[in-house]
């Protein structure tokens, strides 16, 4: 099994100081026509939304975490990778037995998710300040994989997918949330947005056409969640 440890992965507030981090951090990705988002854009938006991100995104985006709860229960994996784990909103629902390690590039939402673990006595919680597009974990370490609400919001989701991928061992799961777009609802929203991204901290316009179907592993489920389809649950058996 290939230990991998790459510097660029240990990132956060002050992403500068690590070798090899600044130009990745400072230039936007641009990746296959997705509006562009840099780690620096991510970093400064996520801490001005941690002191309110809860309020602002707790409610609204909930069912979608419970849905994902629900996948992970049936899952019951003995060790998962939450990914872009924010402010810790989904620590408290994973099952008591799982392992949990969860990553985020922002030490101001991770400050909250250790507060969250911290009222979690006897769980087994480890949170770190990590890039997921540069992992620094074995290959096929977890048995599953959680990505809540932050591939449309990475620079490059191609990399944070062929990352979550390699971690994940063969036939693990691998459960996506996220918002896509195309939907009868929301177009008018995710048209008003789209020049905004790096300011809102997020891209509004993202295809599940061309972000999650074209890769060669098997789609189990593809569920609606959230008012009016805001956002779908797709369930992934990794190859
Ligand atoms: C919209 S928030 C979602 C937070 C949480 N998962 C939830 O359910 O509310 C997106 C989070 O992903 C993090 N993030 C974005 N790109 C990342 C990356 N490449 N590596 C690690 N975290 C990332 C952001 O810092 C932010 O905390």
């Amino acid at each position: 099994m290939t230990r991998y440890r790459n510097p660029r992965g240990r990132v956060g507030d002050d992403a500068h100081t690590v070798a090899g981090a600044p130009e990745r951090a400072r230039t936007p990705a641009r990746p296959h026509g997705l509006s562009p988002l840099s780690r620096d854009a991510i970093v400064r938006a996520y801490r001005r939304y941690a002191p309110v991100y809860d309020r602002l995104f707790g409610g609204i985006l909930d069912p979608g975490r419970r849905a994902l709860a629900d996948a992970v229960a049936r899952a019951a994996p003995s060790k998962l990778l939450e990914v872009g784990v924010g402010t810790g909103l989904m620590l408290a629902r994973y099952p008591a037995t799982t392992a949990v390690v969860g990553v985020d590039l922002s030490e101001a939402m991770l400050a909250r998710a250790r507060a969250r673990a911290q009222a979690l006595p006897g769980r087994a919680i480890q949170l770190e300040v990590m890039d997921a597009e540069a992992l620094m974990f074995a290959d096929g370490e977890f048995d599953c994989v959680t990505v809540p609400y932050v591939l449309s919001v990475t620079p490059d989701p191609r990399r944070l997918v062929a990352e979550i991928r390699r971690v994940c061992r063969p036939g693990g799961t691998i459960l996506i949330l996220n918002h896509f777009s195309g939907g009868r609802f929301w177009w008018l929203l995710e048209r008003a947005v789209r020049p905004l991204a790096g300011r809102v901290g997020f891209r509004s316009e993202f295809l599940l056409r061309t972000e999650i179907s074209r890769y060669d592993w098997k789609i189990e489920e593809v569920k609606d969640v959230n008012l009016l389809g805001l956002s779908k649950l797709v369930s992934i058996r990794n190859r």
